[in-house]
């Protein structure tokens, strides 16, 4: 089973009128993959139609033989691709043998009135009759779900779902059926969280559960003596998965022992804060702080699945929910579109989706993964001024301020939906600590700035006294 695309062919699947084809396209482009339909190859190569060759001296045994190849051809190119299959690939074994082996594959999901109004208008050998069209729909009903990693209907849920992603109001309890494999699995949560939904958690996991570790709450999980005594406490084998289970702390530190332990062991990211739902706990970025600054020490580790139920939300306090608030307005801004209207769960989820996509395009953060920084040279200047006693999200919501306006744009929409408060800190310690940001070359900072909402432009230099007088702007007193 592969749970998410990263490094491996994403296979759709599905019923003819699925939307396989439009879907896929759309998905390659999201991800900057290339995309195959592979009916359309298949009769590039045959110089025929479909209809031709089911018709054909070979019939229907000569096409499932020509897509077994065409399949297995396109598997043997090693940058990963979008491939949509014909409605049905999945009855020919061999296919679904190599589907396991090369691909993670999902289900474009259906149901049989829709895909029958959409394939009667074309001339589909298969769907010439609608009570055949049905048994056919219900024989091969139990292949999809037997090849598929995930499935969804639309655009966001593929996305997601390529990402090993799963967004769901009500999902805790059914994180026995989420944590891929069959090892033991020990659960390292943040200790506030754990005495909210420790045991909710533990009864959906039931047998597998090995232990529950407890992370103080907050920035001290991402300490080194708490790493030790986390790698203390683990028993876990190779074939054993850590489920994260907390907010962007907790997933830090986690995804970073399971990075670490044995040489790295699958992990589960179970954020339950808006900002691991929208952000930390998407995308495989792991990390513990040192004194000397924060993140400096992590890994590169994709979870395994990452679970994300909205509902756990309900228990957030209201300034955890600001900070993520911002998390939010920085994503829309990003995406070019007000997400910040939406009801929250629907948010979440196109936000969730949002990220995941510029991580599975830029997994390791060598390119377009730097816009999810927008804000942040500014915020983590005023963060480290405050010695870290401003709330992160009070911060990103000032650099939002500075950053639209050095990019010239209104700020209006940061003043309305966040309401930042200038902050009162020693401008000279805000402005060194600007220059000293992980982005900054020779002490100029790199910025993310916007041509426009939804048109990141990355790695701007703004002329220092311009700098200074933006951040001067975020400054009390
Ligand atoms: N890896 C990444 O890509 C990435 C991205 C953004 C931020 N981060 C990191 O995330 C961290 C911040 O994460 P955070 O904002 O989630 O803070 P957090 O993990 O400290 O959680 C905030 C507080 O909320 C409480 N809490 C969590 N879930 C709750 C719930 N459902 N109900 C009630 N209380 C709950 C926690 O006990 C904690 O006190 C930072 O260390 C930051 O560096 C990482
Ligand atoms: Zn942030």
């Amino acid at each position: 089973m592969a749970a998410h695309a990263l490094d491996r062919h994403l296979a759709l699947v599905g019923f003819m009128g699925a939307g396989k084809t439009m879907l896929g396209a759309e998905l390659a482009e999201r991800l900057g993959r290339r995309f195959l339909d592979l009916d359309r190859t298949i009769e590039a190569d045959a110089g025929a139609s479909i209809q031709q060759l089911f018709a054909g001296s070979g019939g229907e045994a000569d096409f499932r033989a020509r897509e077994c190849d065409a399949l297995l051809a396109a598997f043997s190119d090693g940058v990963p691709a979008v491939i949509a299959l014909g409605g049905g690939a999945v009855e020919t074994e061999p296919i679904r043998r190599a589907l396991r082996e090369h691909a993670c594959t999902l289900l474009v999901e259906v149901d049989v009135e829709t895909a029958w109004a959409r394939a009667r208008v074309s001339d589909r050998p298969l769907a010439q009759d609608q009570g055949a069209f049905g048994e056919l729909f219900e024989r091969r009903r139990p292949l999809y779900d037997e090849v598929a990693d995930g499935r969804a209907g639309d655009l966001d849920g593929l996305v997601l779902a390529a990402a090993g992603v799963l967004v769901e109001a009500g999902a805790l309890e059914r994180l026995g059926e989420l944590v891929p494999g069959d090892g033991g699995v020990e659960i390292a949560a943040d200790a506030h969280v754990a005495g909210i939904y420790g045991m909710e958690v533990q009864l959906a996991l039931g047998a597998r559960v090995r232990g529950l570790h407890e992370l103080p709450p907050g920035e001290a999980a991402k300490s080194v003596a708490s790493l030790e005594r986390l790698w203390r406490e683990l028993q876990l084998d190779r074939q054993g998965t850590l489920l994260a289970l907390g907010g962007g702390t907790t997933t830090d530190a986690a995804g970073f022992a399971a990075a670490s332990w044995l040489r790295g062991i699958d992990w589960v990211s179970v954020p339950t804060t808006l900002v691991g739902q929208v952000d930390a706990g998407i995308g495989g970025k792991t990390a513990i702080d040192l004194p000397a600054g924060k993140n400096l020490v992590g890994a590169f580790h994709w979870p395994v699945r990452t679970v994300i139920d909205p509902a756990l939300l309900e228990t957030l306090p209201g300034e955890e929910l600001a900070n993520g608030r911002a998390e939010l307005l920085k994503t829309g801004l990003l995406a070019g579109e007000s997400l910040w209207e939406l009801p929250l769960a629907d948010a979440v989820r196109r936000c969730a989706a949002f990220k995941a996509a510029i991580c599975l395009r830029d997994p390791l953060d060598r390119g377009e993964r730097a816009q999810l920084n927008l804000g942040h040279t500014f915020a983590h200047a005023l963060e480290a001024a405050a010695d870290f006693g401003l709330p992160h999200g009070r911060a990103v919501a000032l650099g939002l301020l500075a950053a639209l306006r050095l990019s010239g744009l209104d700020p209006a929409v940061v003043e309305e939906q966040l309401r930042p408060e200038p902050v009162r800190v020693d401008r000279d310690r805000a402005w060194a600590a600007l220059a000293r940001d992980k982005k900054a070359e020779n002490g100029v900072p790199k910025l993310v700035l916007l041509d426009q909402s939804g048109k990141p432009r990355l790695g701007v230099e703004v002329p220092p006294d311009e700098l200074r007088a933006a951040l001067d702007e975020l400054i009390a007193g």
